[in-house]
């Protein structure tokens, strides 16, 4: 079977990170070879551009400025790793792809979505993840965990995306489902309001409709 090529999306604090990895480790005692990744990011030039992105000391960055910025990660990332891995036979599970600028450059900041397709065109060629697992919750809830006293420890310091208001977030959770409506071949979603354990059990059942894993 081809190697997938599966995004995890999701406002801040949706949880769609630590299923990530959870779900890479499902897959690898299943049988399968994952690389799992990120964007902004997830190369070296990436992480820089990523540094820059997220910086706070840059407040009001031009919105298409920052969607340069995100799609030249993204560029150099489907180059440098996504494509080869999946040349390779290797399944890759990453945080984040396109869907997160149309929600949160396009829907959040109000770009308009054509001159986003045409960016992702010049960019990306249109490259499509084959299943993207939406994790939703209330706006509300998501800044409640996203903020957390433990995650800034962890972080050292709110980046640029944190310091938006609830009414932004919420316009993003809702750019968000818009695209899942409008491609519920591609999109699963998950109700990532409730705990750990509860959003786990459909992660595990949506990745099982995705790819096939050797019965342990
Ligand atoms: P992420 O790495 O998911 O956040 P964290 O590790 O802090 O949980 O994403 C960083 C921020 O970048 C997030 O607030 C969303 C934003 N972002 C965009 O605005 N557009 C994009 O295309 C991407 C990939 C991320």
């Amino acid at each position: 079977m081809a190697a997938s090529f599966i995004t995890f999306e999701g406002l801040d604090g949706s949880g769609k990170s630590t299923h990530l990895k959870r779900a890479a480790e499902w897959m690898r005692a299943g049988g399968l070879e994952v690389r799992c990744t990120h964007e902004p990011g997830g190369t070296p030039l990436g992480d820089a551009i990523r540094g820059l992105f997220l910086d706070p000391r840059w407040e009001s960055v031009e919105p298409r400025v920052e969607a340069l910025l995100v799609f030249a990660s993204r560029r150099q990332h489907l180059h440098e790793l996504v494509e080869p891995a999946l040349r390779a036979g290797v399944n890759v599970l990453c945080d984040r792809f396109t869907d997160s600028s149309l929600a949160y450059q396009g829907i959040g900041r109000g770009l308009a979505r054509p001159w986003l397709e045409e960016l992702d065109r010049l960019a990306t060629d249109g490259r499509r993840p084959d299943r993207t697992l939406l994790f939703d919750l209330p706006a509300e809830t998501a800044r409640g965990r996203g903020q957390s006293p433990k995650r800034r420890q962890r972080e050292g310091g709110l980046d640029r995306f944190d310091a938006l208001d609830l009414a932004f977030y919420r316009r993003v959770r809702d750019g968000f489902l818009d695209l899942a409506r409008d491609d519920p071949e591609r999109f699963l979603i998950i109700d990532s309001s409730g705990d750990v354990e509860s959003t786990w059990a459909q992660v595990e059942v949506a990745m099982g409709q995705i790819v096939k894993v050797r019965a342990s």
